[in-house]
């Protein structure tokens, strides 16, 4: 019996790809670095699936090069912004991604994240490597605390909620702003308010939303402008959701207290940029996700999304429904 034709973009951990090589004739992209764009629309060509990183754009012509016999696009993430879902849907194929198993692992290091930046921790390693370290200082590196402060999360899903349980923990006040019905939880002690309060009122401000023409450059100058002094910006959702150019001149200012960066716009950084000249700024290679078992569980789910597809099954996990009305 022939085996369903795939690719897959990129080497993915072994949970995952030995589910996949099981099931099908696999074409794997072996590089570190994604295809490039001709590689990509070649490589597609008469594939039965797709398993793709979020680093591929897949739209209409990839959708259409790979042609009618694509039954499934399985993303090994949970965002999906790089894949063009309407014209997935006009030519009812449906699109997986891997929900829930790295939301502990993403808010861990949001929240890691936040810390690192309120108790300056990269700065003061390079002030001891630089050999600044003489003697211990009453105000030396001073940074800002957690405890009776109020965090911010933009966006209340998952990951914010996830991200909510842990500033509760450390006896934070926590607000959210999220345009969605559907997003509260009488379990938490949380309060929805609009976007302008968040920014008014909080001290740390962390983004947990997905990437869309309402939230692109949602954190821009203005928004900058209306946060507190002593706020700390966190980004582990997408890097275009914050203007880098407008989070740059507030951190030069120092307008806002210091920002933590787990995405970037574009990805990766340009060494030039100049965000990465600033002190009160991290900025790490998204990787909040990447825990073993968290990479583990997303590429064994990449994987039952593109086999269920191909199998012509429903989806475990379907962000476009709609293909099976
Ligand atoms: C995702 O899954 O969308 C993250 O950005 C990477 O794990």
């Amino acid at each position: 019996m022939l085996r369903p034709k795939v690719f897959v973009t990129r080497p993915i951990p072994e949970k995952g790809f030995e589910v996949v090589r099981d099931f099908c004739d696999v074409n794997l992209w072996p590089s570190e670095l994604p295809p490039t764009r001709d590689d990509l629309l070649q490589h597609v060509r008469e594939v039965d699936g797709l398993l793709c990183l979020l680093t591929d754009k897949i739209d209409g012509e990839v959708m259409d090069e790979a042609g009618p016999q694509l039954k499934v696009i399985s993303n090994h993430a949970v965002g999906f912004d790089n894949i063009d879902v309407n014209a997935a849907t006009a030519r009812k194929i449906p699109v997986g991604n891997t929900p829930d198993v790295l939301t502990d692992a993403t808010a861990d290091f949001a929240f890691a994240l936040m810390m690192a930046v309120a108790r300056r921790i990269p700065e003061a390693e390079r002030y001891v490597h630089e050999g600044k370290w003489k003697t211990w200082g009453p105000m030396l590196l001073l940074g800002v605390d957690l405890k009776d402060a109020t965090l911010g999360l933009v966006g209340f899903g998952r990951i914010g909620k996830a991200m909510a349980r842990r500033a509760l923990g450390f006896d934070m006040r926590v607000i959210y702003y999220d345009p969605s019905e559907k997003a509260s939880d009488p379990n938490l002690k949380a309060s929805r308010v609009d976007f302008e309060t968040l920014l008014a009122e909080s001290d740390f401000i962390s983004l947990h939303t997905p990437l869309t023409p309402d939230t692109r450059h949602l954190i821009d100058s203005q928004a900058l402008s209306k946060m507190k002094p002593n706020a700390v910006l966190v980004n582990t959702a997408r890097g275009p959701v914050v203007d880098p150019q407008a989070l740059y001149e507030a951190l030069k200012e120092k307008r806002i207290f210091g920002a933590g960066l787990d995405v970037t716009e574009p990805e990766p950084i340009p060494l030039d940029s100049p965000l990465l000249t600033l002190d009160n700024i991290i900025i790490v290679p998204h990787i909040a996700s990447a825990s073993k078992t968290s990479r583990d569980k997303m590429a064994w789910m990449a994987a039952q999304n593109l086999i269920a597809g191909l199998k012509g099954e429903r989806l475990p996990n379907c962000v476009n429904p709609q293909v099976y009305k």
